[in-house]
C-alpha cells in the first residue's frame, strides 16, 4: 500500500504512541484523524503539528466504549476525509489490579476499552475500508498475551483477545481489509512510574533495554504497507516473551 494520500485514524492518537504513529503516517503523506476521548487539548496540538506536514487533519472525540459514539465517529470521519483507508486501534488502559481485589466491574472495564472497543471500531470502519482498493486494520496489542502477569489479568486478557480478534477478523475481512497486530513490550513507562521499573523492565527482555517509539512506528508502517501481510502477530518486545 502506498501511503502518501491514504486516510487514516488512530484511536488515542492525542498523546504518547498513538501520537508518535500518528505523526509518522502524516510525516509518509497520510490524511490523519486524530480520536480522543478526554484529551483535548492535547489533540489539538496533535492536529496542528499534522497540518503543519501540509496533510489534512481534524480531530474526534469518542468513548470507544459507546457503540453510538463508535458508530458516529467514524461517518463523521468518512465524511469529512470520504473514505477511510487505515485504522490502528491503539487506545486501551492499563493499571495494576490485584487479583484478591478484583471486582467484576474492574474487569468489564477492561474487556470494554481495550477489547470490545477493537471490535466496535473494527466493526463500523469495516464498511469504509472495503471500499476502492481495499484498507488495513492494525491492532495494538502487548506480548504479556502470552505469559499473563498474575497482577494484571484483565489487562493481560483483553489484549490476548485483541489477537484473537485479528486473527478472526482477518479471515472475516479477507480479502479487500488485511488486519494485523504488533504486541508490544514495555516501551514507554505508565507516566507515575520511576527508574528502578524501568531498569528492571529493561532486565527482563533480551535486548536489555526498552522500546522506542521509533520502533513502533517502524512495525505499524511495515504491516500497513507489506500488501501481502494479514492475520500476522508481531512480537515487539526485545526478545521478553521468550524468558
Ligand atoms: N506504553 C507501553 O509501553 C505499552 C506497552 C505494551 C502495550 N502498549 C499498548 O500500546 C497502546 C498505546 O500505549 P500508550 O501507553 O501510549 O497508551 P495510553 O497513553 O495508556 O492510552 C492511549 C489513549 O487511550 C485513550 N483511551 C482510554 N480509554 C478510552 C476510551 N474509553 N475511549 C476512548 N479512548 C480511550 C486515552 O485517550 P484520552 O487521553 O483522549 O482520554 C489515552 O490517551 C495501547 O494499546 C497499550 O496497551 C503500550
Amino acid at each position: 500500500m502506498e501511503l502518501k494520500g491514504k486516510v487514516a485514524l488512530v484511536t488515542g492518537s492525542a498523546k504518547r504512541l498513538g501520537k508518535a504513529i500518528a505523526l509518522a503516517l502524516g510525516k509518509y503523506g497520510c490524511n490523519i484523524a486524530v480520536h480522543y476521548r478526554l484529551s483535548e487539548s492535547e489533540a489539538l496540538e496533535t492536529v496542528k503539528q499534522l497540518r503543519s506536514m501540509r496533510v489534512k487533519s481534524a480531530h474526534f472525540c469518542a468513548d470507544l466504549t459507546n457503540e453510538e459514539q463508535v458508530k458516529a465517529m467514524f461517518e463523521s470521519v468518512a465524511q469529512t476525509f470520504g473514505g477511510l483507508d487505515i485504522l490502528v486501534n491503539n487506545a486501551a488502559i492499563f493499571a495494576r489490579t490485584p487479583f484478591d481485589q478484583l471486582d467484576v466491574n474492574t474487569w468489564q472495564k477492561f474487556i470494554d476499552t481495550n477489547l470490545t472497543s477493537v471490535f466496535l471500531c473494527s466493526r463500523y470502519a469495516s464498511d469504509f475500508l472495503s471500499e476502492g482498493q481495499g484498507g488495513v486494520i492494525i491492532n495494538i496489542s502487548d506480548t504479556a498475551a502470552f505469559k499473563p502477569w498474575a497482577g494484571f489479568l484483565p489487562y493481560c486478557v483483553s489484549k490476548a483477545g485483541v489477537i484473537a480478534l485479528t486473527l478472526g477478523l482477518a479471515k472475516a475481512l479477507a480479502p479487500k481489509v488485511r488486519v494485523n497486530c504488533v504486541a508490544l513490550g514495555t516501551i514507554l513507562p505508565p507516566e507515575d512510574y520511576g527508574e528502578d521499573w524501568e531498569r528492571e523492565m529493561s532486565a527482563k527482555t533480551l535486548m536489555q533495554r526498552l522500546g522506542t517509539t521509533e520502533e513502533v512506528v517502524q512495525a505499524v508502517i511495515f504491516c500497513i504497507t507489506c500488501d501481502y501481510l494479514t492475520g500476522a502477530v508481531i512480537p515487539l518486545d526485545g526478545g521478553r516473551h521468550l524468558r
